[in-house]
């Protein structure tokens, strides 16, 4: 059986179309339920729910053979997995921006709000830039407009919450989007199935999104 963690929201919904339209259904998964686990016993394949930021977890622990998971997550969780395929959904950036005429003073300690710690410490240290980091977990825009840090390192898709609130990039980090990942010892001991699925999601990638 193949085990597939898929990221429960917006982008797990758009992934699983792409699953969908490539052959691989569950049905009654997109319904609004409480219900987290999906088989399909005709593909031998289980599907099943998972937070966004949980999905290397279970991916690189073997408990699903394969999954989806944002970019900025893996950047962040640095897992032992493969990365096989770009999803190409939830396409963004991760970016470090702050307010509208801010002017970064060297010789001062840059204060870093992000949900991303990993990704902010390693584009900052190849900066050489000495920086504080202060973790936060969403609406990371109110920092520099209270006053909570000079910078913030986050998703930028359309620019519209960095807009309305003053706030403008001044480096990106990273283009973002869905990958399919790849438990390590299952790509090798089911390679056929994984195989099958990648081609096939990768024939319609461009046409879902
Ligand atoms: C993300 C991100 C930005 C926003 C960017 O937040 O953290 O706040 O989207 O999108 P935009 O450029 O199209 O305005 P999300 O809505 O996922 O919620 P969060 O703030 O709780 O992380």
């Amino acid at each position: 059986m193949i085990n597939i963690a898929l990221p429960k929201g917006r982008l797990g919904e758009k992934v699983y179309r792409l699953f969908e339209s490539s052959g691989y259904e569950f049905p009654g998964i997109l319904e609004n339920s409480r219900k987290l686990v999906f088989v399909n016993e005709a593909l031998n394949m289980r599907c099943f729910w998972v937070k966004p930021f949980d999905v290397p977890v279970y991916v690189e622990r073997g408990t699903a053979d394969i999954g989806a998971a944002g970019k900025d997550i893996l950047m962040e969780r640095n897992p032992d997995v493969y990365e096989l395929l770009d999803l190409k959904a939830g396409i963004c950036r991760m970016s470090a921006a702050s307010l509208n005429g801010f002017v970064d003073d060297n010789e001062k300690t840059l204060r870093v709000a992000t949900e991303f710690p990993n990704i902010a410490k390693n584009y900052y240290s190849g900066l050489g830039r000495d920086i504080d980091i202060i973790e936060l977990r969403g609406s990371l825009e109110l920092a520099p407009v209270l006053g909570l840090s000079d910078v913030i390192v986050d998703i930028v898709e359309t620019g519209t919450t960095l807009r309305e609130n003053n706030l403008t990039v001044i480096s990106d980090i990273a283009e973002l989007s869905a990958r399919l990942i790849a438990n390590k010892s299952a790509y090798k001991f089911k390679n056929d199935e994984i195989n099958e699925i990648i081609r096939r999601l990768g024939k319609n990638v461009n046409k879902i999104n």
